[in-house]
């Protein structure tokens, strides 16, 4: 019997607040309002010289600060439009050797407008640098995959993430949903912002396409066969902001965890934090001006039979500058069945995951966790956990 600790949703790395306890008492110089549920503030934890317990991972989770650098492709997605068959196929030979050993790789030539890219980082201070009470508008309540996001510090709690979000679901279908999203919580002087992080989001959506196509041309599978499966995708956005951290080595940005998602597509700051555990050891994806990081996640990895791996990854923090990075998350539409292409099967790889939905695979990463690379097998049994229930009433 496997047991899982229950954790909020899509955000793996933010428990939720657990049912019943009362209000908390903080260890630390931090408890400034005994007896009041307290939330993640950056303003004020960002020069907390004692960090509450809360955010110190046990010692054999804790960080290491310097890492070694992970070798990655560089892959060029202008090849994508030159039409050189020569230069497809290799950079789709690229792809398919970083995918089979740890699934990142770098893109470049993305076509993204640098322009956007700046704003869309810029513009997470306005949001984060107003006051919690402010943010707390677009408040995420519990169960809810969208909004605003900071550590709930519950009495029982640990190993928080020492960080806030905002997450915005972005579907190919619902015209202007972010800018309505945005406008209907936080009012209509944040039109402009929601624009911007609509539009971000459709260069997103585009690129995401590009990059899959090139992920089946790696996998020999026909180039319209990603472009069909992710059509009228129900992906996410999401701003991650990282406070400076009076003690780095102590806490961490964002958790280990593999994205149970298709694909991220991540712009990181120039401030560098992201590790990536490959061949038993962590190592660091240093920021590389004009490129973004991407990485498979577990759908994919479902999607490929298990060929390509979907990776353990986190986030660590520093004690002087703020990070910032912009998380997109391709997911399939909520019912549209997993299932791998017949062309990836035979008698010496049979199947290894059942069929799933994205809806179910979501409402098992909010309802259990387990922050290890085999959310994928976790949730492979209990799906046949919950069809044998059905059958034997
Ligand atoms: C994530 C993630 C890493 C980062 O949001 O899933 O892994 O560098 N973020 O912010
Ligand atoms: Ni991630």
């Amino acid at each position: 019997m496997v047991h899982y600790l229950p954790m909020d949703c899509a955000n793996p790395d933010r428990p939720m607040p657990l049912a019943g306890q009362g209000p908390n008492t903080l260890p630390t110089s931090a408890a400034k309002h005994e007896n009041q549920p307290l939330v993640f503030d950056a303003s004020v934890l960002g020069s907390e010289s004692n960090i509450p317990s809360q955010f110190i991972w046990p010692d054999h989770e804790k960080p290491c600060l310097e890492a070694p650098e992970l070798v990655i492709p560089t892959i060029d997605m202008g090849v994508l439009l030159s039409g050189d068959p020569l230069a497809v196929s290799k950079a789709a030979e690229l792809v398919n050797e970083a995918c089979k050993k740890h699934g990142f790789f770098l893109v470049v030539n993305h076509g993204v407008d640098s322009g956007l890219i700046d704003k869309a980082q810029q513009y997470m201070d306005l949001f984060f640098g107003m006051q919690l009470s402010e943010k707390q508008r677009a408040q995420r309540k519990t169960g809810e995959n969208y909004g605003y996001a900071s550590s709930f510090v519950g009495r029982f709690s640990s190993k928080l993430p020492w960080k806030e979000t905002l997450s915005f679901r972005y579907c190919s279908d619902s015209q202007n949903i972010v800018e309505e999203y945005l406008v209907n919580v936080m009012g209509a002087d944040f039109r402009h912002f929601g624009r911007l992080y609509q539009d971000y989001c459709e260069a997103m959506g585009k690129l995401s396409q590009g990059i899959m196509q090139l992920i089946g041309i790696s996998l020999g599978l026909d180039q319209a066969y990603f472009r069909d499966f992710f059509e009228g995708h129900d992906s996410i956005l999401r701003l991650n902001h990282y406070p400076p951290c009076q003690k780095p080595e102590l806490a961490l940005g964002t958790g280990p965890h593999s994205d149970p998602t298709a694909l991220t597509i991540l712009h990181q700051d120039q401030v560098g934090g992201l590790q990536v555990f490959a061949d038993g050891k962590w190592h660091a994806v240093t920021p590389i001006p004009g490129s973004f990081v991407v990485n498979i996640g577990d759908t994919v990895m479902a999607l490929s039979n298990g060929i390509y791996k979907s990776c353990l990854h986190r986030a660590v923090v520093n004690s002087q500058t703020v990070r910032r990075s912009l998380a997109f998350f391709l997911c399939p539409r909520m019912d549209k069945p997993v299932t791998p292409p017949a062309g990836l099967l035979s008698s010496e790889n049979p199947r290894i995951y059942p069929d799933f939905t994205w809806a179910t695979l979501l409402e098992f990463t909010q309802k259990y966790y387990r922050a290890d690379m085999k959310t994928l097998d976790a949730f492979s049994h209990w799906l046949q956990e919950q069809d044998t229930n059905k059958k034997t009433p």
